[in-house]
């Protein structure tokens, strides 16, 4: 059923005919799975099992055009008190260069859920200006961070 058939969701917001939603059950799992599995840098080869179960244990933001196809997506793994950590985000390449990502990165930021939020997280390879501009910087004491990656074969991927 396309978007204007319900009315939208207290979360939904709107812009150029583009919505973003915090509603799982409007995401697209084969179109996330297809574009981590396939075509982004970091998820190569994730099975669908995984991306479900991170989509459940995750708040979830999808962006879908007028026509309620996914256009984007993002999740946040966070505790909602202290630390968020933004994964997976992405727009799709048909929907890009037109603002979605920033207005993406701004909703997620700005969610009451997370607003209170003091410490964030995200990794990322060349994305970083459109981070920076919501703030986020280079860690201030990166020789404090740690990190542990696992062989395929204990943890099919962590990245992203
Ligand atoms: C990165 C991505 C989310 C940007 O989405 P988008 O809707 O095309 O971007 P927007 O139109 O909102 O503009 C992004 C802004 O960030 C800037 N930016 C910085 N690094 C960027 C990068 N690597 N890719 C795209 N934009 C980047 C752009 O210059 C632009 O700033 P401007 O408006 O001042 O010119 C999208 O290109 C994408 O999904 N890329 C592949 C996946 C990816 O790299 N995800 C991030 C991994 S953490």
């Amino acid at each position: 059923l396309p978007i204007s058939a319900h009315p939208p969701p207290k979360d939904a917001h709107m812009k150029n005919g583009y919505v973003i939603s915090t509603d799982k059950s409007k995401l697209d799992i084969d179109a996330i799975h297809d574009y981590l599995c396939h075509r982004s840098y970091w998820g190569r080869g994730r099975t669908v099992e995984t991306v479900r179960k991170s989509i459940a244990n995750s708040l979830c933001f999808g962006i879908y055009s007028r026509s309620s196809q996914l256009a984007g997506f993002a999740r946040v793994v966070s505790d909602f008190a202290l630390f968020a950590y933004l994964m997976d985000l992405f727009i799709l390449e048909a929907h890009r260069k037109r603002g979605l990502g920033k207005w993406l990165v701004e909703s997620i930021i700005r969610e009451p859920a997370l607003k209170d939020i003091r410490f964030w997280r995200l990794d990322t390879m060349d994305a970083h200006g459109l981070y920076r501009k919501y703030g986020f910087q280079a860690p201030a004491f990166p020789e404090r961070i740690m990190e542990m990656r696992r062989s395929p074969t204990r943890a099919v991927d962590t990245d992203g």
